[in-house]
């Protein structure tokens, strides 16, 4: 049976990880995979999670089943981290939050629960999106369409494209948008942009599904939850699929989160019902020690202060290699300007390049990127920001 199975291509992301990890060339820089870096190229476990990792050793009792949901503390946690102290829909009772194993469980969760609610339901995602997002929703059985996003002339959100778009989404149709830190493009919405998109979907009745893998990476963590905090005050219904991965460092732990906003209690307990009802059938319960770390974490006030100050370090870091970036491109080349690169957020932003390009630095300078051109801008180090600036104005002259 299995050998109707032909090989596949190595996934577009994590294969350049593999291919970086075999480079034995000394001066490889890997900007692919959306991983944080200090300067030493080390992806740190913050001291925060390392603490709340010991606390736990110290005083885990039994290594029995958790709830279905996942820890009931975490999600109180988590509900308060996404929307804030005091948000009406979670004092109406509309918010249900479970645990995820990560940002992918969450939005298969997510895909799954909505395909239950309406079989075949259109959800439109940004030109581009994140690579895996078309997959891990595609193979739950929903239709995907897409709306324009980012003009990658202007290097802008084509704004208007995207609300003529969206002005054409029929009701009970799912819209996917990225909270902060838009992975690829790190073009964010501002915040009257997000009230216009609040707006039409109360006008149009379709769905904001919010993928948040970034928190805190963006302006900061509340500027960053800015869109869901107004989503869910203005809208019966919102799917929000968060991932811990990024700001709490938890990569391999497979921590996330799923919390849906319902029309009113009663819905939201029918719906949670269903939603565990479809994690039962996909994984059972969600792996428990990553949102254990975040739940001591998040409810022991000196260790969320030691979080957050790290997390506004990696933010600052991310913010200073853009603009050391954007400085190093502008003066060694006059081809073209980068300053747009300074102005976008999270980890990613796009160089601008062809394939050609791309490959010409992956094969000549060990320089590993997507296809696309797109950087994760936290593999960048001051000290390789001479050979990366040199190498692009390289292969920018030689096409
Ligand atoms: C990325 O886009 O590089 C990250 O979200 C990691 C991943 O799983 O693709």
């Amino acid at each position: 049976m299995f050998e109707t199975l032909p090989l596949l291509a190595a996934d577009p992301i994590l294969g350049l990880s593999a291919a970086y990890q075999k480079d034995t060339n000394p001066l490889k820089v890997d900007l692919g995979v959306g991983v944080y870096k200090n300067d030493a190229g080390v992806t740190p476990i913050m001291a925060a999670v390392a603490a709340a990792e010991k606390q736990r050793l110290n005083s885990e009792t039994t290594k029995a089943y958790t709830a279905p949901a996942g820890y009931p503390g975490a999600n109180s946690a988590v509900t308060q981290l996404i929307y804030g102290t005091s948000h009406s829909a979670v004092n109406d009772k509309r918010v249900r939050t479970i645990q995820t194993p990560g940002g992918c469980g969450a939005l298969r969760a997510a895909a799954e629960f909505i395909q239950r609610a309406k079989p075949g339901a259109t959800i439109w995602v940004s030109t581009p999106t994140w690579a895996n997002h078309i997959p891990l929703l595609n193979s739950a059985g929903l239709q995907l369409r897409e709306y324009p996003y980012y003009n990658y002339q202007t290097h802008q959100i084509d704004f208007d494209a995207m609300m003529a778009a969206l002005a054409q989404v029929p009701a009970g149709d799912l819209v996917l948008l990225h909270a902060c830190c838009h992975n690829p493009s790190g073009a964010d919405l501002t915040q009257a942009q997000w009230q216009a998109v609040a707006q039409l979907a109360q006008t149009q009745g379709f769905v904001p599904f919010i993928d948040m893998a970034y928190q805190g990476f963006g302006e900061g963590l509340e500027e960053d939850a800015y869109a869901i905090r107004l989503l869910a005050e203005t809208l019966p219904e919102v799917v929000v699929a968060a991932s811990f991965s990024k700001n709490f460092g938890l990569y391999r732990e497979r921590a996330g989160t799923l919390s849906l906003v319902f029309a009113n209690e009663t819905q939201a307990d029918a719906g949670i019902s269903q939603l565990l009802s479809v994690t039962r059938s996909i994984y059972s319960m969600p792996p428990a020690h990553g949102s254990a770390i975040v739940d001591i974490i998040l409810h022991n006030p000196e260790l969320t202060q030691q979080w957050q100050e790290e997390l506004d370090q990696m933010r600052r870091r991310i913010q200073g290699l853009r603009e050391q970036l954007v400085k190093t491109l502008n003066t060694l080349q006059s081809e073209r300007d980068f300053s747009f690169i300074a102005q976008e957020r999270g980890m990613f932003s796009f160089l601008g390049l062809n394939v050609d390009q791309v490959q010409q630095l992956k094969n000549e300078f060990s320089i590993y990127m997507t296809d696309s051109s797109r950087i994760s801008v936290a593999g960048l180090s001051v000290d390789k920001m001479d050979y990366v600036g040199r190498a692009i104005s390289a292969v920018l002259h030689s096409h």
